[in-house]
């Protein structure tokens, strides 16, 4: 209801009358009242003046409630549903228990208190500084093509951001060598059939120092560009390139993709240790196969690495 009451405030460049609206949405005027005062919490300037109602004061603040995504937002159904948390546990287990919502549903959270990881990590997710969410998605395809979504995911991010950045495969998104976002994919299946599939993205924003062992690894766009950003953009950015990869994908799996991934992929040509069913492999990334593998040269032999729990190093560093 929020969204719809900034969309009326909005569009009027004149004081909006409290009747006005609660006709046109079919409220009271006391709720209108009350979400009116919630679009304040979170930091909207909307002046109230007897007989006149409601006007929006200056530029609207950095939230990521859903109005804010839509006015940027070109896609037919991915992110079309925001479901707003100003505080939430993990927008990943927001949407694993709201899996009856639209195919294409965002969750997303100012912050998560218990925000999730690959390998039952932490993942830091401090207030308003960076972009928590999770799309919900229905796809109508076997569950072992499903890791491909952590690569699209991964492209998608890649392309939306405000500035150069990279893919670690399988499921990093990097600048220059440190991690400026990841991906969680996680799956509820059967045998051959997918009930859905959460993508869990993780951005660092404004955040604008990292301690402790995330200083050597972690990055975010600000430390890298020197400039804040508008975090409702961004996601509507990577939201508009998640579709177009993601409705190709569906027709198609990864053919049509594969070349772009493999450009934006920094891990090809790098000396890697990967860790994966309690193996140890070294070798040469050399390239990502349509089924979405990394091919790793070790001492002659080419090896198919599925992502999945995999865990990618660089020799000589992160990446
Ligand atoms: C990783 O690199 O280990 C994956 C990090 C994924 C973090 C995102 S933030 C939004 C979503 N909710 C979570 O709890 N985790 C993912």
């Amino acid at each position: 209801m929020e969204e719809k009451i900034l969309e009326m405030l909005r569009e009027s460049d004149e004081y909006v009358s409290g009747e006005k609206m609660s006709k046109k949405l079919n409220i009271s005027r006391a709720a209108i009242w009350k979400h009116i005062n919630n679009l304040r919490e979170i930091g909207y300037d909307i002046k109230s003046v007897t007989n006149h109602g409601y006007h929006l004061m200056r530029e609207s603040p950095d939230t990521l409630i859903g109005a804010e995504i839509y006015q940027y937002l070109k896609t037919d159904f991915i992110a079309r549903n925001v479901e707003y948390y100003e505080k939430t546990d993990s927008t990943n287990t927001r949407a694993k228990k709201n899996h009856d919502m639209p195919d294409g549903t965002l969750f997303i959270a100012e912050i998560q208190r218990e925000g999730r990881g690959r390998q039952q990590k932490e993942w830091l997710s401090p207030k308003e500084t960076g972009i928590w969410m999770s799309l919900l998605l229905k796809p109508n395809t076997e569950p072992a093509s499903i890791s491909a979504i952590t690569l699209i995911a991964g492209l998608a991010v890649c392309k939306g951001l405000p500035c150069e950045a990279k893919i670690k495969w399988p499921n990093d998104v990097i600048i220059g060598t440190k991690k400026v976002a990841g991906i969680l994919t996680e799956m509820s299946a059967e045998a051959d059939a997918v009930h859905y599939v959460v993508c869990g993205i993780g951005i660092n924003v404004n955040m604008t120092a990292f301690t402790g062992e995330l200083e050597d690894k972690a990055t975010s766009i600000y430390i890298e560009t020197g400039k804040t950003f508008k975090r409702a953009r961004i996601v509507a950015c990577i939201m508009n390139e998640f579709e177009t990869l993601y409705k190709d994908f569906l027709e198609h799996g990864l053919t049509n993709i594969i070349n772009d991934y493999k450009e934006n992929c920094a891990t090809i040509g790098r000396e890697i240790r990967v860790i994966y069913n309690n193996r140890e492999i070294t070798g040469t990334a050399v390239s990502v196969d349509n089924d979405g593998s990394l091919i790793v040269d070790s001492g002659g032999e080419q090896i198919k690495v599925r992502s999945g729990e995999v865990s990618v190093r660089g020799i000589y560093g992160y990446v």
